[in-house]
């Protein structure tokens, strides 16, 4: 990273927000219904949560909405969540477009139904022009798998473009090619860890974890997580009184 880039990233409101969605299943037991009931009333949380940082003009959302390790969970579970992915896709995909928002799928997409794989093309496509907030949804995503893609793509890449290794950047080959990583990250749910969401992209993010179950994940509670943000000193390495230096 240039000095001039570590001056532009400090100091400033995220342009890259990542957010671990959790809770859902505690939300909705707590109140005495079925985990998938806190799965739904999750969809309308995250909806609140675009909505808001397309208001405040952050560049880019990511969420976990599925990982690599949740097709662990009983069938009906998994069912539901898939269900429900289409379904979201279906309802909002005009809304998303209404409001400028580009939507983008990572993950191992393979896994996925045929019509599921189908609606995302749909739903990227219609919306792939849009310049405002960038959604990027992570459905059968899984860090370890990212960086494992990414290295297969840049070696067949060298290999077929006579291009060495060594020219080639693995950043490039991830997922996230082209998209800046988060500058905040933010776990609901109470667990303090990463379960293998963006691993090689949030070396310089500031992580931010709260106990709030994410249904219950308002418009405050993000201004909450963004002024923990602000109130963070980003040194990519440097000092302190090297920041202050710079201005
Ligand atoms: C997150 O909520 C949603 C997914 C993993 C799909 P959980 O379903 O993990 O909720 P808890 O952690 O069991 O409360
Ligand atoms: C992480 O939550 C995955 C998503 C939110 C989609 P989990 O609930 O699956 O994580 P663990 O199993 O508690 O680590
Ligand atoms: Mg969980």
């Amino acid at each position: 990273m240039t000095d001039n880039q570590v001056k532009k990233n400090i100091k400033k409101s995220p342009k890259h927000i990542a957010i671990i969605m959790d809770g859902n299943g505690r939300w909705a037991t707590a109140q005495g219904k079925p985990r998938t009931a806190g799965h739904k009333a999750g969809v309308d949380a995250l909806r609140t949560t675009i909505e808001t940082c397309a208001s405040y003009g952050v560049e880019v959302l990511t969420v976990f909405a599925f990982s690599s390790e949740n097709w662990r969970r009983p069938a009906k579970e998994v069912n539901v969540l898939m269900d429900l992915f289409m379904l979201t896709l279906k309802t909002q995909a005009k809304r998303l477009h209404n409001n400028n928002i580009r939507l983008k799928i990572i993950g191992d997409k393979t896994k996925l139904s045929q019509s599921l794989q189908q609606k995302i093309i749909d739903v990227e496509l219609l919306t792939a022009k849009n310049t405002g907030l960038l959604l990027v949804i992570a459905a059968n995503y899984g860090g370890q798998w990212d960086i494992t893609q990414a290295s297969q793509c840049m070696m067949a890449h060298a290999v077929s473009q006579d291009i060495p290794l060594t020219d080639l950047n693995i950043e490039d080959f991830l997922s996230t090619a082209a998209i800046p990583d988060p500058d905040l990250f933010i776990r609901t749910g109470g667990e303090q860890r990463i379960s293998n969401f963006l691993l090689w992209q949030i070396a310089y993010s500031e992580l931010y974890f709260t106990d709030t179950l994410w249904p219950d994940f308002d418009k405050n509670a993000l201004d909450v997580a963004i002024q923990y943000f602000s109130s963070r000193e980003r040194r990519f390495g440097q000092t302190g009184e090297q920041l202050d230096e710079d201005g």
